[in-house]
């Protein structure tokens, strides 16, 4: 299967730099937005990517100005009949995503398209059993950001096709050139069963005053030569998603670590969501 019609559901943090992912890897991507503002949000997104990767030299103009030439925004969710792959990035809402699969069961037309969820930690058993085709759902998770990070985790539910997994990780590979890895559909997969319970505890650290946020974020920067700290890291990846997800963890695992820490939720009832916000722990 030659995966060329492909879409984004969602054109938030997540969704933006997987369809400039896809963009740029020469695919056609129409992202479904709920609306025209969100829409025109998400398109002044990428573009501000596409044009750091020229400044920074990984890209030349022209095939910045084709990556956008291949993205169209949609508010129907009907113009996604014809895809190959959809990769869902809607907000981290169980109830918003299980009945965005349902929709796309509906729409999609091809019995061999390939459903994806970018969720961080959601069971992706859930969402297929949405569809009347859970062999053909999975998870593609990347990470931010996605024009950045390597790291794709593909992730198989108990129903997902081997087939099915073995296209996504060599489109993953051979199609978007992300280094791909196998994850089991268990709360937070590889990397968030073992990055959020970081994060949580070094909210907890800067909760309880046992340290400053610049001083834990110094500590593994200097210490473990960590890119950036734990502080910084979850305001980047946005504090709703650090809770929705602690969130996901906890509840299925009972595991302390994961628990979320209430300054981190009380934050996130603030609004205070980290870069994307303009405020988190810091200030942006
Ligand atoms: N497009 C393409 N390349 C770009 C780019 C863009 N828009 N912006 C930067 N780059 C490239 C740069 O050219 C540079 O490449 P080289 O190393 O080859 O020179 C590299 O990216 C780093 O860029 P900068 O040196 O300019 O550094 P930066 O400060 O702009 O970005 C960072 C830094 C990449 C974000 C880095 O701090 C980092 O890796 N931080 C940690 C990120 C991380 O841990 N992400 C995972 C979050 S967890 C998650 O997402 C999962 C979840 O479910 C919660």
């Amino acid at each position: 299967m030659s995966i060329q019609r492909t879409a984004v559901i969602g054109s938030g943090l997540m969704g933006a730099g997987i369809a400039e992912v896809l963009a740029k890897s020469g695919l056609d991507v129409i992202v479904r937005e709920i609306n025209d503002e969100v829409s025109a949000a998400g398109r002044a997104r990428i573009e501000k990517s596409l044009t750091r990767a020229v400044e920074k030299g990984k890209l030349d103009s022209e095939a910045r100005d084709a990556a956008l030439g291949r993205l169209r925004f949609t508010t129907d969710i009907g113009e996604l009949a014809d895809r190959q792959l959809v990769i869902e990035a809607a907000s981290e809402n169980e109830d918003i995503k299980k009945s965005i699969f349902a929709e796309l069961d509906k729409v999609v037309t091809d019995p061999e398209a390939i459903l994806a969820s970018n969720t961080s930690s959601m069971p992706i058993i859930r969402f297929a059993q949405s569809t009347s085709r859970p062999e053909r759902v999975l998870g593609v998770h990347f990470f931010n950001p996605a024009p950045v990070q390597p790291l794709v985790e593909v992730v198989s539910s108990v129903l997902t096709a081997d087939s099915v997994r073995e296209t996504a990780t060599e489109f993953v590979a051979e199609v978007l050139g992300k280094n791909p890895i196998q994850a089991q559909d268990r709360p937070g997969f590889i990397v968030n069963a073992l990055l959020i319970p970081f994060l949580c505890s070094a909210i907890r650290m800067v909760e309880s005053g046992f340290a400053t946020k610049e001083d834990i974020d110094a500590g593994m920067v200097g210490g473990c030569a960590h890119p950036m700290g734990p502080i910084k890291l979850a305001d980047m990846v946005g504090l709703d998603t650090c809770l929705y997800a602690a969130e996901s963890i906890y509840t299925e695992t009972g595991d302390p670590a994961s628990k979320p820490p209430v300054l981190l939720s009380r934050m996130v009832d603030a609004g205070l969501l980290g870069v994307k916000s303009g405020r988190g722990f810091y200030e942006y």
